[in-house]
């Protein structure tokens, strides 16, 4: 190109791409509440949904906001404690006047939370917690993973058809909702199977000593233990089931899903197997987009959690551009009709419960690495 139109061109570029990308938001921000684990014992929970939420209200703002007006994030830290996260969404909903919560991951911390929104009318979408209690509150509650009743089914017949398990042991969480549900799940399909249920132990969520449960679970010669708990206790359970000369295969739910689980557990927990959300090799294009676009960002891949919040926040703008308002009813009306949502996490779409359909991923340690091993549908 003659240097003489060189300017010329860059102009006609520069304002090219300025009419491409969508009209600036402007005027008062609509505000999001986020309640979340962001320190404290499930701390890495928190920080994958955290970038999950951060990542698409980046996304809304540079593609013109909720109804032209920019967005923004309202985040509460309950420190993955109980107790504290019904006061962050009386905070977020009197303080803030969110139009919408998202949170939280643990469905007890959901539990907690829930009833609040409820009462006030405003729409919580929960982007992970599984247990089927946590919609049941009412109408203003939305999930959008699937439930438990779907991931313990699944859990236990891979266990039985593809593992050729036949004992297994429970190792459950007995402080948090998710554990028990997940765990009746598990050992009735199990059993159903014509499996054998052959120990319940308990714990509380942040013991750090399985050394009793797990000599009375090698009493029982079990070849599988299902530990339905967070990362955290199942690395170290791993540990202690392998000193202690256990050699059954650790079996989880989605709450094993952190890059911490391995950190923790080492090479005690090659073998194990989990079931999760979404795993970041998916193909899809909208996967593929949020997957660089994050990697980018925080040079490591996502795990579900923060796909499944990037969704969450999405299906919440979606659903006032649907309503064409912000206001509470109309809003918990489009969320209630959302069908055939495109998320990075597949589509969604909301039952008469507010729950989600999804596929769930199996996963097994291999290697000393996570690795996606097959999709089950619904
Ligand atoms: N499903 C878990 C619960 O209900 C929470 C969880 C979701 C944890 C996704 C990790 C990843 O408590």
């Amino acid at each position: 190109m003659p240097a003489l139109l060189r300017p010329l061109f860059v102009v006609c570029c520069c304002v090219l791409v300025s009419l491409a990308r969508a009209a600036a938001p402007a005027g008062e921000p609509i505000k999001i509440g986020f309640f979340m684990s962001i320190t404290g014992r499930d701390a890495s929970f928190g920080e994958a949904a955290l970038r999950g939420a951060r990542l698409a209200i980046d996304d809304l703002n540079a593609a013109g906001g909720i109804l032209g007006r920019p967005v923004e994030l309202v985040v509460e830290d309950n420190r993955s404690l109980a107790g504290e996260s019904a006061t962050a969404a009386k905070k977020l909903i009197g303080r803030d006047k969110v139009i919408a919560l998202v949170g939280e991951c643990a469905s007890s911390r959901t539990l907690e939370a829930a009833p609040v929104a409820q009462l006030a009318g405003v729409p919580l979408v929960t982007p992970a917690s599984t247990n089927p209690r946590v919609t049941a509150v009412g109408d203003s509650i939305f999930r959008v993973c699937f439930a438990d009743p779907f991931q313990g089914a699944v859990l236990a017949t891979y266990a039985w058809k593809t593992l050729g398990l036949r004992r297994a042991a429970l190792l459950i969480d007995a402080s948090a909702s998710y554990s028990v549900g997940l765990a009746e799940v598990f050992a009735k399909t199990f059993t159903a199977l014509g499996g054998e249920v052959v120990a319940s132990q308990k714990y509380a969520g942040g013991d750090k000593d399985f050394r009793a449960q797990l000599t009375a679970i090698r009493a029982t010669r079990a070849d599988a233990i299902f530990l339905p708990g967070y990362y955290v206790e199942a690395g170290l359970a791993a540990q202690q089931s392998r000193e202690l000369g256990l050699h059954a295969t650790l079996l989880g739910g989605d709450g094993f899903e952190a890059p911490q689980l391995l950190e923790i557990g080492g090479p005690a927990l090659e073998g194990t197997v989990y079931s999760t959300h979404y795993s970041a090799e998916s193909a899809a294009p909208a996967s593929r987009r949020f997957v660089t676009a994050y990697t980018a960002r925080h040079g490591s891949a996502p795990v579900g959690l923060a796909a499944l919040t990037y969704d969450a926040v999405n299906l919440i703008a979606d659903a006032a551009r649907r309503a064409g308002s912000t206001e509470r009813s109309a809003l918990k009306q489009a969320l209630a009709a959302t069908r055939d949502f495109p998320g990075v996490t597949g589509r969604t779409t909301l039952d008469e419960n507010r729950d989600a359909l999804k596929d769930a991923a199996i996963i097994a340690v291999r290697g000393g690495r996570c690795v996606f091993v097959e999709s089950i549908r619904p």
